[in-house]
This record gives structure tokens, C-alpha cells and sequence, in this order.
């Protein structure tokens, strides 16, 4: 099975960034960590902060792989093309957040992916990604 995680703007920070909010350990680590859980998984992870490359990764492996897990961060919330992205593709797309958006700022409470997604995971922290990867797993 071949899974793509995309991660959206301002993600390549974490660790860094509001630790409060998003948690101590890097993507790269978590990453490792997931790779090291998932054998059986060909897993493969992009980041990028501009919007198009997104949905180019989206494009490129969006007819071919298994499942993408989504977090678009900020364009969650803005970007029309990364929701479109979605929905032009035939690989299904696990929308994911750290945290739970709906328990913060009323403009992260609208997502321009969902409509698109198979399904929403968010709130648990990295583990959203771990919960992500066994939707995939257990279909
Ligand atoms: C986020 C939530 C978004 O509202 C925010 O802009 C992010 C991260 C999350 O994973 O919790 O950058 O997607």
C-alpha cells in the first residue's frame, strides 16, 4: 500500500512552532517513527508552504497511490484549488489536524478539503497522522 502525507504551510516548523498548541517533536522524527510502525506501508511525505506545489503533489500521485493524508494547514481554511485538487482526483483523501480546530478561532472552523475527503481526523495531536494511516489500513 502506498500512502502520501502532505503537509501544508508553516508545518516544516513543527517542533518549533507554538509548542503549545502543535507539540515538541518535528515532522521529520514523527515521520521515522511512523515508517518504523507501518513496515508493510510504502509511505512517502511532501511539505511545501506554497499553494500550487500542493496541488501538483496532490495531482501527481492523486491516480496513483492508495491514500494521501492531508493537512493543509492555513489553506485549510482559503484555498479553493487545494478543496478542487481534492475532489479531481481518484485516490482517496484523509483530511487531518494537529489540533482541533473547532476548538480554536472561528475561521479555522471551515475547511475547503472536507467536502472532498473520505474523512476528518483531527485533534489527537500527531497521532491524527498514525489515526489516518489505519483508516487506510483497516478499509
Ligand atoms: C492545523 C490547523 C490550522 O488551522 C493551522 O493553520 C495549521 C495547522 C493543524 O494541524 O492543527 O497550520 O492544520
Amino acid at each position: 500500500m502506498k500512502i502520501m502525507i502532505i503537509n501544508g504551510p508553516n508545518l516544516n516548523l513543527l517542533g518549533k512552532r507554538q509548542p503549545d498548541v502543535y507539540g515538541h517533536t518535528s515532522f521529520e522524527d514523527y515521520f521515522a517513527s511512523l515508517q518504523m510502525k507501518y513496515k508493510e506501508v510504502q509511505l512517502a511525505y511532501f511539505q511545501s508552504n506554497i499553494e500550487g506545489e500542493i496541488i501538483d503533489k496532490i495531482q501527481e500521485v492523486g491516480f496513483s497511490y492508495d491514500g494521501i493524508i492531508l493537512n493543509a494547514a492555513a489553506y485549510t481554511h482559503t484555498s479553493v484549488g487545494i478543496g478542487d485538487a481534492v475532489k479531481a482526483i481518484t485516490t482517496p483523501v484523509v483530511e487531518v489536524h494537529i489540533s482541533n480546530t473547532f476548538a480554536r478561532e472561528d475561521f479555522r472552523h471551515v475547511s475547503y478539503i472536507s467536502p472532498g475527503a473520505r474523512g476528518v481526523i483531527l485533534g489527537f495531536g500527531l497521532s491524527s497522522y498514525d489515526l489516518a494511516i489505519r483508516s487506510f489500513i483497516v478499509e
